[in-house]
């Protein structure tokens, strides 16, 4: 019997995505079945039931949802951070979980410049604000989306430092890239902060006050990561004893309500995670997933697999 793959997303991708993973189930051989705008886990519970193999973007994929889906060979996650999908409770069932790195990589970036010229920009209001250029441009973390922000910065004429233990320094200074020995050094010199690390527990509250407190005077942090990097209680800390600090985030801390009430005019929030959400970034990385998925099935090729 042919394979079904399901892709089952609550924020839907853009349809030029859904035609592209469709041609490429369909050219082998393979059944698509779409799951979109669900509202409740055990939609997503129902849709799994006789699939093969599932695309994904944030939908959490928990244990429960992995261990009530009896066919399932594989779960890719369509984008870079796979924190919504239980490893453990994959690898215990045999099932192979994949993202695909790199391929939402400039959407993400461009929503960094587009958050920063926000703030630099005071909101849009009319006030005088800042330009980008002779600013330093500071990456914590240098993947994927960190070195994309490293190539815009240069276009604004920004210097550009990096702060990342786990790569190799050489790849970082590869393309030019600074490279600074610690976070704090990192932080103490950036006039912009772009936060481009995966959450994970070591991540989950590492950007704490005492990491924020040794920030340039009138610098800013740029998340386009995840919400739970940062340490909400350091956040409102920062707030309320720098009053030059700024944060932009997609998407808003769980303090949103107190920051928006006391500190106008120094953050910034998208309503819903945005910085994939581009008709390019669904396409990449939705025929990424497709084209992983029929090549596990069709060779066994496990290249991204993230559950090893
Ligand atoms: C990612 O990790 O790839 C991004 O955060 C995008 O997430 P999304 O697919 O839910 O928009």
């Amino acid at each position: 019997m042919s394979k079904k793959i399901l892709v089952a997303t609550e924020k839907p991708f853009a349809q030029p995505a859904i035609d592209g993973i469709s041609k490429v189930v369909s050219e082998a051989g393979y059944k698509l079945v779409l799951l979109e705008n669900y509202q409740t886990t055990e939609e997503l519970i129902a849709a799994l039931a006789d699939v093969q193999a599932v695309i994904v973007r944030s939908d959490k994929m928990t244990a429960e949802v992995i261990e009530r889906a009896p066919q399932l060979e594989i779960i890719v996650r369509a984008g870079a951070g796979y924190d919504n999908v239980d490893l453990a409770a994959a690898t215990k069932k045999n099932i192979v979980v994949m993202n695909t790195p790199g391929q939402n990589a400039n959407a993400v970036a461009e929503l960094a410049y587009g958050m920063m010229l926000n703030l630099a920009r005071k909101g849009f209001t009319g006030k005088s604000g800042s330009e980008l250029k002779g600013k330093t441009m500071g990456i914590h973390a240098y993947g994927a989306i960190g070195r994309r922000v490293a190539e815009i910065a240069r276009g604004f004429g920004m210097e550009v430092i990096a702060f990342r233990p786990t790569n190799p320094v050489a790849r970082v200074q590869e393309d030019g890239t600074r490279t600074v020995a610690s976070a704090e050094e990192l932080y103490s010199s950036s006039d912009y902060i772009s936060l481009n690390l995966p959450k994970n527990k070591e991540t989950t509250k590492s950007i704490n006050f005492e990491l924020m407190s040794k920030m340039k005077k009138g610098a800013a942090i740029i998340n386009t990561a995840r919400a739970e990097i940062i340490d909400e209680e350091g956040l409102l800390k920062m707030f309320e004893e720098r009053p030059d600090f700024k944060y932009a985030s997609d998407i808003a801390p769980e303090c949103k309500a107190e920051i928006e009430e006391k500190y106008a005019g120094r953050f910034f929030f998208t309503p819903k995670k945005m910085g994939a959400q581009t008709e390019e970034a669904n396409v990449n990385a939705g025929i990424a997933a497709a084209s992983q998925i029929v090549s596990f099935f069709k060779t066994g090729d496990k290249t991204f697999q993230v559950n090893k």
